[in-house]
């Protein structure tokens, strides 16, 4: 099979022949249907997150699930699956409590499958995958716990886009931060995750919702997502111009870059009593300077979310549900599809932010 793989940072893709092994014990093979360009991804392309090479990315995906392994409960072949990045190991502490994102019972290598060996190899050699699933492939063997099989009248470019960017940014809103209606909201960063976290904020009837970008394009697909204001941090202090739209902060400043500076605003632009929500991923050992006298003087409080903060098999169908309610728009996210061999074409496209989400499709 086909797939793209990173074999140094700073490099494009290769695209390559190798060969996929079937899924053992408690394993999914699952052909891949969609799979959607995010800066997660492009985070470990340009090095800012080292795992290690060669590896395949792709975390944000959708397919038809072709075999199962032994023992495997709860998918069938032939079933439509959202995948999802995160283990479950369904026991630890953690999942008890409905927080499976940050499962604790799988502690092995991340980059292989749970029982620590690859299943995709190129001429005798082990490729790592990210999320332990690089989706930038043909197929994927992949724990069952990540395949959440769905209803099989959705297109797959919009279930992908369930898998990462719409389950971040709407559960950040949903989950993690808990928006209360007529609240005020700030979105740093209106890429793919950031649109999300603005239209969360939309569903559940926020009252201003003030986008921040740097560029133009983002600003006005923001608008399109239920953005009320906007500012572009290009021109002025975004932090002050917040502060002037809402007369002294917002209830909710939600940071979707992954950026020390941009975290440090978000907590600047909350007003007292409110929440700042990290919601982007910073490279590896970033910095952020804040001042603590205001978690005590204006009781601020910061906290994070990752993917959301998701419970994928109870989140992915109910946001499956809101798209088709058309409380949620996810096929307008899409401003370009590639095919798998034009996906450096897409990695550059999203650094220079010329897109709300770009999808690989592939065909059926
Ligand atoms: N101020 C305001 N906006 C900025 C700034 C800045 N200093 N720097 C970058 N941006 C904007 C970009 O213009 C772009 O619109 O942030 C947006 C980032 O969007 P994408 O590149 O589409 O990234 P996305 O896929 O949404 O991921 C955002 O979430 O899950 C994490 O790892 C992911 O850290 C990444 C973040
Ligand atoms: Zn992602």
């Amino acid at each position: 099979m086909k797939a793209a793989i990173l074999n140094d940072y700073e490099q494009p893709l290769s695209i390559e022949e190798i060969r996929i092994d079937p899924p053992r014990t408690g394993e999914v093979k699952v052909r891949i249907g969609a799979t959607g360009v995010c800066h997660s991804d492009y985070h470990v392309i340009k090095g800012e997150w080292k795992y290690g090479v060669p590896m395949i990315l792709g975390h944000e995906a959708a397919g038809i699930v072709e075999e199962i392994g032994p023992n495997v409960v709860g998918v069938q072949p032939g079933d439509h699956a959202v995948l999802s990045f995160r283990p479950y190991c369904g026991v630890c502490r953690l999942c008890t409590i409905g927080r499976s994102v940050m499962c604790e019972g799988h502690t092995g290598n991340r980059f292989v499958m749970h029982d620590g060996t690859a299943r995709v190899h190129r001429n005798g050699e082990d490729l790592m995958i990210l999320g332990r699933m690089g989706s930038f492939a043909e197929y994927v063997v992949i724990p069952a716990e990540q395949v959440i099989p769905v209803r099989k009248d959705v297109s797959m470019d919009v279930l992908a886009l369930i898998g990462c960017a719409v389950t971040t940014g709407v559960g950040a809103v949903v989950n993690a931060a808990k928006v209360e209606p007529g609240s005020s909201v700030a979105v740093i960063g209106c890429g793919g995750v950031g649109l999300n976290v603005i239209q969360g904020a939309a569903l559940v009837s926020a009252g201003q919702i003030i986008a921040v970008d740097l560029l133009d394009n983002k600003l006005e697909y923001a608008r399109q997502f239920g953005a009320t204001d906007t500012v572009n941090a290009a021109e002025g202090d975004p932090v002050e111009q917040v502060r002037e739209l809402t007369g002294g902060g917002v209830d909710y400043a939600f940071e979707v870059i992954g950026n020390g500076k941009t975290v440090e605003q978000a907590v600047q632009m909350t007003r007292a009593g409110g929440t700042a929500c990290i919601v982007g991923m910073a490279p590896q050992n970033s910095k952020a300077t804040i001042d603590p006298l205001i978690f005590v003087t204006k009781e601020t409080r910061l906290i994070g979310t990752w993917y959301g903060s998701a419970r994928p098999r109870f989140d992915f169908p109910r946001l499956i549900e809101l798209t088709l309610a058309g409380k949620l728009k996810v096929k307008e996210l899409i401003s370009r599809r590639y095919t798998l061999d034009q996906i450096n074409e897409g990695f550059e496209r999203l650094g220079r932010g010329e897109v709300a989400r770009g999808v690989i499709t592939f065909p059926v």
